[in-house]
């Protein structure tokens, strides 16, 4: 007898990228810790050297050591010091100005960390030399920095810092928002009052080169129209580049970058009237080299919704090159305005180049989305506020990004985008408050991804494939890149990333549109399946629920030939029998069809008895002979 369940075939016409998550998925080897309110994470460092997490609260710096099974947790105190807390005090009786010592930035330092806080409205800067000591001068006192450039005096202003190379760049937000080199061994510089306007700064990124003069620095914000009406859009997305080894332009840029060039970036078409301005965040993706560098923003609208785009960095840079400037009536001066040059070149800049990018440091061209079009638009009653991407190698080593998205409701969204497509393979809620989430760090290298919000903080593995192990097809419709099926162990498992592994082949299939019968031989051994037996009064109605196993599949009841409507909810499509659905016996059968595979969920055989619902026999069908009987008797 031929199994009827797990019966596979193609049907033409069901591939279409669908963008709501497939699988709601609970994390299963989560690790995490939580925060009070008043110490609630304000700034969140991953060091990858020993995987411990910084995290700045108020008046205190929390580390963190995961293991594999625990987290071990210790604090250690950092308080505003006195004479800034009375000074603080005295000037703002009412108190609506914070007092404490919130940490807004943990950077590492050689083998210290550097950890900034607002100090009481003076902000300063410490340095942590272990988890348990403070760095002190020869007196005994602590070794401090003044901070007033690296961090903002309040909370209520974003600040984006990265240290590259023993300098600390510091970009700080508001309406007198600047880009400086804050600290470290070069020359510190800043930008003119006039080039940012309202800037809200939302993340970093340096390039490297081959030739590390030519090596950049970008910088993502938000230039925010304070004055903007109810019905117009009050933000304008924009990056701003500047070279690494700038050591400012005399005599006309000498305390500031001579190098600054800035352009407006729009998530959507053209000549198309659905566009994203609100950037959100952004992150770089440069571990293959600067051609291949891809930059991945999330922004969102004013009505709801939010969307994810893709830049070629390559394709910006050459913009950047070639672009006229914004308001320049002149001829493009030589050398090009903005390049970047040796060190030693940059105090003999021509004025004329210098005077022309301090005037016009925009460039004209506006940065459109790779395709001219958001990678895709997310309506969900969510917004994305986080990225990270990983660059991971399926089981025919082809290499996918994949996309770690966080939302204002605490959701993590997975997502793979291979050749044209993308697909929400998971939405993963690890948290127990719905909180936004407000820092995600990954370690690519390891395997994690750490994730923050304002009350939590979680370790989540990057492959979760036991979340898909039940059967070869259950793991191959997930379309995970890190997972594949092992035909011998009968399991869902992660693909290696090393790149000399020689370990077996595993079943997979990202690419939708080739539906071959990935699992048919792998599936030689038949599925266990539960036919649900059930009596009942005829003047009685039953619910017949059939569990969802993915959001992407298309649910049918059938008996007989004839299909019936079921109501759908998050969790089941549901058959109800009532008024419009009368009344029936026989065995009836709920399939879903994925991509071209159907798949029997569930059936139930219904008989009308006469008398009240007295019993539900469970008869398990196991390789399409063996019966067997259990009989559960209800109370
Ligand atoms: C820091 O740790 C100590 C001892 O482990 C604990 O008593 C104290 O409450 C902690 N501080 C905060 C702010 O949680
Ligand atoms: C050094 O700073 C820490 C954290 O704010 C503080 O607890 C300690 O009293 C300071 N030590 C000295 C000698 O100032
Ligand atoms: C931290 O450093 C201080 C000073 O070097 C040392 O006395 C202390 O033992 C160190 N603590 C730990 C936990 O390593
Ligand atoms: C800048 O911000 C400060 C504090 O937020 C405010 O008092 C001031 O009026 C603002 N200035 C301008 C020009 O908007
Ligand atoms: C801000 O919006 C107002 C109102 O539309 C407009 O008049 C003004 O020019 C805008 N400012 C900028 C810098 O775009
Ligand atoms: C969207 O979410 C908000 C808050 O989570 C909720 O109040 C609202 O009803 C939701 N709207 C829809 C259309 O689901
Ligand atoms: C996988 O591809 C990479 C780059 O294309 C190559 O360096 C590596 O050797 C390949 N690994 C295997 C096991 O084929
Ligand atoms: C891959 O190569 C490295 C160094 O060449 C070696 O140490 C490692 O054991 C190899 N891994 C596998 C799985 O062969
Ligand atoms: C479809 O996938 C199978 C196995 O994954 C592969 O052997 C075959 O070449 C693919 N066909 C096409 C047209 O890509």
């Amino acid at each position: 007898m031929r199994p009827l369940l797990f019966c596979l075939f193609w049907v033409a016409g069901l591939v279409s990228p669908q963008k709501i998550p497939r699988l709601k998925l609970i994390p299963k080897d989560a690790l995490g810790s939580t925060f009070p309110e008043a110490e609630s994470p304000k700034a969140v460092y991953y060091d990858a050297d020993t995987t411990q997490v910084l995290i700045g609260g108020r008046g205190v710096l929390w580390v963190l050591d995961f293991t594999d099974s625990e987290i071990t947790r210790r604090n250690i105190t950092l308080n505003a010091e006195d004479k800034a807390v009375k000074d603080c005090k005295r000037k703002n009786p009412s108190r609506e100005v914070n007092c404490d010592n919130l940490i807004r930035v943990i950077e590492k330092w050689d083998k210290k960390a550097l950890v900034c806080g607002t100090n009481a409205g003076v902000p300063k800067c410490w340095f942590l030399i272990n988890t348990t000591t403070w760095e002190k001068n020869k007196e005994g006192l602590n070794i401090t920095l003044s901070g007033e450039n690296i961090i903002p005096k309040s909370l209520s202003e974003n600040v984006v810092t990265i240290a590259v190379e023993g300098n600390l760049y510091s970009a700080l937000s508001g309406n007198k928002s600047s880009i400086q080199r804050s600290y470290g061994n070069k020359k510190g510089i800043k930008t003119e009052d006039s080039w940012l306007d309202n800037a809200e700064f939302v993340g970093a990124a340096v390039l490297t080169e081959r030739n590390p003069n030519l090596d950049e620095i970008f910088f993502f914000y938000n230039e925010v129209n304070q004055t903007a009406g109810l019905d117009e859009e009050p933000y304008r997305a924009q990056l701003a580049r500047v070279c690494k080894v700038d050591m400012g332009g005399k005599p006309i840029l000498v305390d500031s970058w001579s190098t600054f060039l800035k352009a407006r970036l729009v998530c959507g078409h053209p000549h198309e009237p659905l566009r994203f301005h609100h950037l959100r965040d952004a992150f770089v993706f440069t571990k293959d080299g600067k051609e291949k560098a891809i930059l991945y923003g999330v922004f969102s609208s004013t009505w709801g919704a939010s969307a994810v785009c893709s830049y070629s960095m390559g394709r910006i840079s050459s913009l950047f090159k070639t672009s006229n400037f914004k308001g320049a009536t002149s001829s493009i001066p030589n050398p090009r305005p903005g390049t970047c040059v040796s060190p030693d070149s940059y105090h003999v800049l021509p004025k004329h180049t210098l005077t022309f990018i301090k005037d016009h440091p925009e460039l004209d061209t506006v940065i459109y989305p790779d395709e001219e079009h958001p990678l895709y638009i997310l309506r969900n009653n969510d917004t994305y506020t986080h990225v990270v991407v990983d660059r991971v190698r399926d089981a025919s080593n082809e290499s996918h990004d994949v996309l770690f998205l966080g939302t204002e409701k605490g959701k993590i969204h997975k997502v793979l985008r291979s050749k044209d497509q993308t697909v929400i393979i998971a939405e993963i809620s690890p948290f127990k408050e719905q909180e936004s989430i407000s820092s995600m760090i990954l370690d690519a290298a390891r395997g994690y991804l750490y994730v923050s919000t304002k009350a939590e903080v979680t370790r989540l593995p990057l492959s979760d494939c036991d979340q898909y192990s039940e059967n070869c097809w259950r793991c191959v419709l997930a379309r995970d890149p890190y997972c594949g099926w092992e035909v011998d162990a009968r399991r869902c498992s992660a693909v290696s990333q090393i790149k000399n592994s020689t370990a077996s082949r595993l079943l997979q299939n990202l690419d939708a549109s080739n539906t071959t019968y990935v699992c048919d031989a792998a599936e030689e051994k038949l599925v266990q399946e539960a036919l649900k037996k059930v009596s009942v009064d005829p003047t009685s109605y039953i619910y017949l629920p059939c569990p969802l196993r993915s959001h992407h599949a298309i649910y049918t009841w059938v008996k007989d030939d004839k299909t019936y409507p079921c109501s759908m909810d998050e969790q089941s499509c549901t058959l109800r029998f009532g008024e419009s659905t009368p009344m029936d016996q026989g065995v009836f059968r709920c399939t879903a069809k994925e991509e071209g595979y159907q798949e029997e969920i569930t059936a139930f055989k219904v008989t009308l008895n006469g008398g009240r619902v007295s019993e539900i026999s469970l008869v398990v069908v196991a390789t399409g002979i063996v019966f067997l009987t259990i009989t559960i008797l209800l109370l």
